[in-house]
């Protein structure tokens, strides 16, 4: 799992990685995908750009790629099940 996917670099790599492993694997990305200030600049939504970016490991279900903004919060996590109860 990646938190703050951006425009998909890491995700790209660790999909093309995990597709040549040959293991069942699938690698979440999640980023909010909202406006913030990111290397000293505002960014626009890149949410289009980088679904395009990593559509070939989307396609091949090995990137699953999730607009999701996450808070802090037990209760944030525990939404996407990866938090013991
Ligand atoms: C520095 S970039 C990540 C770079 C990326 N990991 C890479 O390897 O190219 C940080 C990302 O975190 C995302 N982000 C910041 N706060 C977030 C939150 N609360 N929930 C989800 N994503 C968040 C931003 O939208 C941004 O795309």
């Amino acid at each position: 799992m990646e938190i703050g996917v951006w425009k998909g670099g890491s995700a790209a790599f660790m999909g093309v990685e995990i597709f040549n492993s040959g293991k069942k694997l699938r690698y979440d990305a999640i980023d909010c995908f909202a406006p913030t200030r990111e290397f000293g600049k505002f960014t626009e939504d890149i949410y289009e750009e980088t679904k395009a970016n990593l559509k070939p490991l989307t396609d091949l279900g090995v990137v699953n790629l999730i607009k999701f903004a996450l808070n802090p919060s037990r209760k944030s996590f525990s939404r996407l099940s990866f938090a013991s109860s």
